[in-house]
């Protein structure tokens, strides 16, 4: 796949890199910012307060070409919405996704329509949306009611859905399993993973069971999955009409894939949990501050939910915690949210500076 001795110098984009396993053939129009192979990275300070030799590493998907783990899914849905001569598409969002669908939509020459919560979208996504050139319509209600309107809409009209209903988002995001198993050499005991729609854990285990048949891990992990205390459907077994959190790329009560991910979660012999808004910010701040990585909310829904059953995890286990989003997706959120160190209004003098940093006591 054109790497050099040095490494992945030339990574191709994800479906260049394992176009064997995905449904592509030589006359798909490859779609690509070069998505996908993105670190793993070990978290110490997480590890340290689990203890008795666990190991955590973050797969840190924030540093795709959009910022999420979504643009895994894009390059797919776009390429083969492209093969198929769409010139338009469509999709519901919490944010992440209209970011995502938007640039790929853009780079392949077609319109992107995206639905979004009036106000409840990252800053930072919303920006992106507009600037890719996305045709962003903002409706007075939730994602589910979002979604249950774009559904109807691509059976309607010529416009492509490119939500994860779509079947080719969820082989393109599978990937990151294989890329998991392709650094660890094998499966983790555990995967942790935020749960908004469902779509990205049913896409995991999809690539996990993939690359066991094909003798490329010898396990499978534990899934466990973590959603919002207020928008938690999954683990409640009801929907949440008005599901509410602080992390608004999971602000959903009606999972779209949610037999999927109930299936994934009984193979796997995994959990559901749902972790509160202030256990979710604790795991952000630990994260930035102790471990140098910025995710967005929900993202740390996956540390602060593997804290949270941190005595269920084996000793010795190796355990993965997804990080679905970039930090800068929400700036918002982190201003509000950091600890108080921001000092402002300062006299621009030696003295007062030293005084503010508390030096001159
Ligand atoms: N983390 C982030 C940052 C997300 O944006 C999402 C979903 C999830 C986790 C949950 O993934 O839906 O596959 O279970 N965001 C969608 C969007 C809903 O519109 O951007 P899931």
């Amino acid at each position: 796949m054109g790497n050099t001795a040095s490494g992945h110098l030339n990574w191709p984009g994800l479906i260049e890199a394992y176009r064997s396993y995905l449904p592509v053939s030589d006359s798909t129009p490859v779609v690509t910012l070069q998505e996908g192979n993105t670190p793993l990275i070990p978290a110490p300070a997480i590890a340290k307060r689990i203890g008795r030799g666990v190991r955590v590493l973050v797969k840190y998907d924030g540093l795709n070409p959009t910022g999420s783990f979504k643009d895994r899914g894009m390059t797919m849905a776009i390429s083969k919405a492209k093969e198929a001569g769409a010139k338009a598409v469509i999709c519901a969002s919490t944010g992440n996704t209209s970011a995502s669908a938007a640039a790929y939509a853009r780079r392949g020459g077609m319109r992107a329509f995206v639905l979004i919560p009036d106000g409840y979208v990252a800053l930072g996504k919303l920006a992106q949306a507009l600037l890719y050139g996305a045709e962003v319509l903002a409706i007075q209600g939730n994602f589910d009611q979002a979604l249950g309107i774009v559904r109807e809409m691509a059976s309607n009209y010529p416009v492509t859905l490119v939500n994860s209903v779509n079947p080719y988002r969820l082989e393109g995001q599978k990937t990151a399993a294989f890329e998991l198993v392709d650094s660890l050499g094998d499966a983790p005991d555990w995967l942790c993973i935020p749960v908004g729609n469902a779509g990205n854990i049913t896409a995991y285990w999809m690539g996990f069971c993939q690359y066991h048949q094909d003798r490329k891990c010898d396990r499978l992990p534990v899934m466990m999955g973590f959603q919002a205390a207020g928008a938690s459907p999954l683990v409640t077994g009801e929907v949440v009409t008005h599901p509410e959190t602080i992390a608004t790329a999971i602000r959903i009560g009606n999972p779209a894939s949610w037999e999927k991910a109930i299936a994934v979660q009984q193979a796997s012999q995994g959990k559901f949990n749902s972790v509160t808004d202030a256990e979710i910010l604790e795991a952000y701040r630990l994260l930035a501050s102790e471990e140098g990585i910025f995710c967005e909310p929900a993202s740390a829904a996956s540390v602060a939910g593997l804290l949270k059953v941190k005595d269920q995890v084996p000793t010795g286990a190796t355990v993965v915690c997804v990080l679905t989003g970039n930090g800068l997706k929400d700036p918002d959120t982190a201003i509000q949210h950091s600890n108080n160190q921001f000092k402002q209004g300062i006299e621009p003098t030696i003295s007062a500076v030293a005084t503010a940093m508390g030096l001159n006591e």
